[in-house]
């Protein structure tokens, strides 16, 4: 049964957790789906695990939208939810609502997220009127990397731990169906999952928020760039996709790849044929 954006909250009232990936092609989320994942977030950290930029600043709605469309595609159970990049919702409310309608109308997803508390609670109001479900995402917001000076966790003093509960019951209040927490302490991730009626997805905020959300190339040792104490490494796929490169080298050099079995056949007597033809025509390479 497709989960939904309903389905989730029903989970939290259920007490029953929320699994969440990101993914950003269709067969990775297919796999997911596979498994019966409940959410797969196409997240904006594309631009560091896929693109290779050193943060999620340059990320387009173009490379937002291409790689929502193939996840979409991979997931006939799992609830698709697509980040709004850098600059696509900040600058009016009339913009993010276009970009949010964007997302959805030419991808098939069925939600999207941006960052921010108090600021960006009109946005979301407006996108949630457009009858867009909306996740928050507060914390360490990666867009507002330059203004933080670097991926550090949030919210540990009483002033910020305060802001961060001020800013997650605003973005309820203005229609998020969900608030991801990114790296703030445990303790503060359950005494906000507790306030709120809608489900939190935790990503570093510890086992108490409803849900929890890893990035797959981190959860699979695939990205070597940043690595935060949050992840859990569930497998060493990164250094299973190197040892596999390397012996399709050495067997391609070695001359023992392809085998028999990897190649298509054709009759001798074609060959032979072909040889004579070429031979007769004084083709020195067919003698
Ligand atoms: O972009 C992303 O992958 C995210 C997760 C870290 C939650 O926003």
């Amino acid at each position: 049964m497709k989960n939904t954006t309903v389905s989730l909250s029903r989970k939290k009232a259920k007490n029953e957790k929320i699994t969440m990936l990101t993914a950003y092609d269709y067969s990775t989320a297919k796999l997911m789906d596979d498994c019966g994942i409940d959410a797969v977030l196409v997240g904006d950290s594309l631009g560091m695990v896929m693109l290779g930029y050193e943060n999620t600043l340059p990320v387009t709605m173009e490379d937002m939208i291409r790689h929502a469309r193939a996840v979409a595609k991979g997931c006939e159970e799992a609830l698709v939810v697509a980040d709004m990049p850098f600059m696509s919702y900040q600058v009016s409310v009339t913009e993010a609502v276009t970009n949010a309608g964007r997302l959805i109308k030419e991808t098939g997803v069925s939600a999207v997220k941006l960052e921010g508390g108090e600021e960006v609670c009109p946005q979301i109001e407006a996108i949630t009127k457009a009858s867009i479900p909306v996740f928050g995402h507060l914390g360490l917001t990666p867009q507002s990397i330059h203004a933080f000076g670097g991926y550090k966790a949030q919210g540990a003093d009483k002033e910020r731990a305060a802001k961060l509960i001020l800013d997650a019951r605003a973005v309820e209040r203005a229609g998020a169906v969900a608030i991801v927490l990114e790296c703030i302490p445990a303790k503060l991730a359950a005494l906000i999952t507790k306030l709120l009626k809608i489900p939190t997805i935790g990503i570093g905020a510890g086992r108490d928020c409803d849900g929890q959300v890893l990035v797959y190339q981190d959860m699979l040792s695939i990205y070597s760039g940043i690595k935060p104490k949050f992840v859990k490494r569930y497998g060493d796929i990164g250094d299973m996709m190197k040892n596999a490169f390397l012996s399709y080298m050495k067997e391609t050099k070695n001359g023992s790849f392809p085998a028999d079995e990897h190649t298509y056949k054709i009759e001798d007597a074609v060959i032979n044929d072909l040889r004579r033809l070429y031979a007769d025509a004084g083709d020195d390479a067919w003698k």
